[in-house]
């Protein structure tokens, strides 16, 4: 059995779906710090599969033993953590410690049950301010804010542990930027309050929630002078993760790939793309440059094609129209319910 930290989340969420499709059985775990338990009801309508699902805390050190003592863990796909970047820099601690000291715990657990396989969430945010693009995987690494450096921290803790030890077999995936939701539209991006991604403000303003998108620069050397990013299909996203698993449970060693499209798109491509989709006007100002912000930011994709046999084939025109449908189905967000207890099965006990 495959466990799932952080299934509940929006990447966790579309990658269960994927593994479930896949024929793969899960066992997810999630404490609903950020995420809500309809989406495990969902997960389970969207695929017809069963799974198991147990409320908890990564942290809770008896809980999360108690699940490898029932259930024979083979791997772990490991997504549970904060990410907001503006939060981390005011609440630092409480990033380090719910994402590092999170995953020193697991990876202890995981060695204590001889669980040696781990695909691990990083992102492309380890690449800090590069101008050097398309990034490659051996580009030099830096962070600029707290969440970044628990991203490089981890991975670095991951790497001397297979160093150490060198039956682990680990997949460090760089996301690039995740957009879009799953074609039912149950599945989604669900943030509370006002985004600070760019692709959920641009749908609460297409939506009329909010009145228009404040564009964060015009002048960077790009063709119209805004942010360039390699926006990816949460969807073909979590194909990756079904990739990079089935090779870490054939391999050893540790390797990082980027898991991107390989293309990049402005702020005002993303803006017309979403409003040819959308049908709806995406009012918007220019403003000044978000401090932090980099020019220009897309992957190499060549490694994950080479390696995992992995590669994105959804289009901008794709993520825009999923991510509307799912703005559609779910006006106000997904609805908080409790999980459907026949559904999903959970007898992990502290
Ligand atoms: P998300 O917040 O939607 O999902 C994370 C899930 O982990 C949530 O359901 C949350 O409740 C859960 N969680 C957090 N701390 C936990 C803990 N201590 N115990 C149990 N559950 C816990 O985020 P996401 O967008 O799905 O991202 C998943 C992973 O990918 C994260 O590690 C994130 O840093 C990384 N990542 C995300 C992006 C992005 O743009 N979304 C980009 C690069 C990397
Ligand atoms: C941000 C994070 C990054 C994280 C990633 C996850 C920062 C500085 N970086 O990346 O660490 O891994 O999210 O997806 O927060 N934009 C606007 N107006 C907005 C919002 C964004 O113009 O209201 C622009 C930005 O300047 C950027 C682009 O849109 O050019 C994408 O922004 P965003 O979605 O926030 O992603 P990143 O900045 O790439």
């Amino acid at each position: 059995m495959i466990l799932i930290t952080g299934g509940a989340g929006y990447i966790g969420s579309h990658t269960c779906v994927e593994l479930l499709n896949a024929g793969y059985e899960i066992v997810v775990v999630d404490n609903f710090s950020n995420s809500n338990p309809e989406v495990i009801n969902r997960i389970k309508n969207v695929t017809g599969k069963d799974f198991v699902f147990v409320e908890a805390d990564l942290l809770d050190q008896e809980k999360i033993e108690g699940i490898f003592h029932i259930y024979q863990i083979d791997a772990v796909i490991h997504f549970a953590g904060f990410k907001a970047v503006g939060e981390s820099v005011e609440i630092p601690l409480t990033y380090y410690h719910n994402n590092i000291t999170s995953t020193l715990l697991l990876c202890s657990i995981m060695d204590k049950f001889n669980v040696k396989k781990m695909v691990f969430s990083s992102s492309a945010t380890v690449y800090g301010d590069t101008d050097l693009v398309p990034i490659q995987e051996n580009s030099p690494l830096s962070a600029t804010n707290p969440y970044g450096n628990t991203k490089l921290m981890v991975e670095q803790i991951l790497k001397d542990l297979s160093t150490a030890d060198d039956s682990w077999s680990i997949a460090l995936l760089r996301y690039f930027n995740p957009i879009g939701a799953h074609i039912s539209g149950l599945l989604g991006e669900n943030p509370n309050g006002i985004p600070n991604n760019l692709l959920p403000y641009i749908s609460k303003v297409a939506s009329g929630e909010l009145e228009y998108l404040n564009v964060f620069g015009n002048d960077y050397p790009t063709k119209d002078g805004t942010g360039m990013r390699d926006y990816i299909h949460v969807v073909d996203l979590s194909l990756g993760h079904v990739k990079a698993l089935n090779k870490i449970l054939y391999s050893k060693g540790i390797e990082a790939y980027n898991l991107g499209t390989g293309n990049g798109y402005t702020v005002i491509e993303v803006i017309n793309a979403y409003e040819e989709a959308s049908g709806k006007k995406v009012d918007y100002k220019i403003t000044p440059r978000r401090p932090g912000d980099i020019a220009i930011s897309y992957a190499d994709p060549k490694k994950a094609k080479r390696e995992l046999g992995w590669a994105a084939i959804r289009s901008l025109d794709d993520m825009c129209r999923d991510s509307w449908n799912f703005v559609q189905v779910n006006p106000n967000g997904i609805k908080k319910t409790n999980i459907d207890k026949k559904l999903v099965v959970s007898s992990v006990k502290k």
